[in-house]
C-alpha cells in the first residue's frame, strides 16, 4: 500500500509557509487503517513493547488500534486537566513559549517496556517530553512509531539509541 496516497498535503495550514499533512484520509479508509496499525503492531512486537503511550489527538488515532492488535495496553498522555485522577506532567519548548503534557500517575508500571506512537514526528519535543514522564515512572522507552517522519527537521536525531520507525517520510514539501 502506497500510503501517501492517503495523506493530504495542505499549503499555507495553519499560518503562511507551514505545509500541513493531513491523516484524516486515512481513518476514512479502513484499509488504509489496517494497514497502518498492523505497522505499527508489528514494529511494537519487534521491540517487544508491552505498552503503548500516545499524546492527544492524534495520536490517539494510531496508538489505540495498534495496541489492540499487538494485544499490549494503551495509556494516554494529556493536556493539562484533563485527567481525572493523581498525574504527572513534563513541559516541553515550542516556537514560542512552552507547553506541558500529563499522564495518570499509575499508568505506567516501574519496569514496563513502553512504545510512543504519534501521528508525525517534527521537532521530537512532543515525544521527547513523553519520553520523560515514561522515565519519570522508572519504566524504558523501547521505540517510537509515527505514521509520517519529517525528515528535515530531524526530530529522530533526539533519539540516537532508541528505535524510530516512521511508516513515510517528506523532505521540504
Ligand atoms: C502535532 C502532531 C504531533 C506533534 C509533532 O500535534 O500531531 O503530536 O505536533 O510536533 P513535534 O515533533 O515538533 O513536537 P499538535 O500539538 O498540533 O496537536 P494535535 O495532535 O492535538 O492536533
Ligand atoms: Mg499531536
Amino acid at each position: 500500500m502506497n500510503l501517501k496516497d492517503k495523506i493530504a498535503s495542505i499549503p499555507d495550514f495553519p499560518k503562511k509557509g507551514i505545509m500541513f499533512r493531513d491523516i484524516t484520509p486515512i481513518l476514512a479508509d479502513p484499509q488504509a487503517m489496517n494497514y497502518t496499525t498492523e505497522q505499527i503492531a508489528d514494529f511494537a512486537k519487534k521491540v517487544n513493547a508491552d505498552l503503548i503511550v500516545a499524546p492527544e489527538a492524534r495520536g490517539f488515532f494510531f496508538g489505540t488500534p495498534a495496541a489492540m492488535e499487538a494485544n499490549i495496553g494503551f495509556a494516554p498522555v494529556r493536556k493539562p486537566g484533563k485527567l481525572p485522577r493523581e498525574t504527572i506532567s513534563a513541559t516541553y519548548e515550542l516556537e514560542y513559549g512552552s507547553d506541558e503534557l500529563q499522564m495518570h500517575a499509575d499508568a505506567i508500571h516501574k519496569g514496563q517496556r513502553v512504545l510512543i506512537v504519534d501521528d508525525l514526528l517534527a521537532t521530537g519535543g512532543t515525544v521527547e517530553a513523553i519520553q520523560k514522564l515514561v522515565e519519570q515512572q522508572g519504566a524504558k522507552v523501547v521505540g517510537f512509531a509515527f505514521v509520517i517522519e519529517l525528515d528535515d527537521l530531524k526530530g529522530r536525531d533526539r533519539f540516537k539509541d532508541i528505535p524510530v520507525f516512521s511508516l513515510t517520510h517528506y523532505k521540504g514539501e
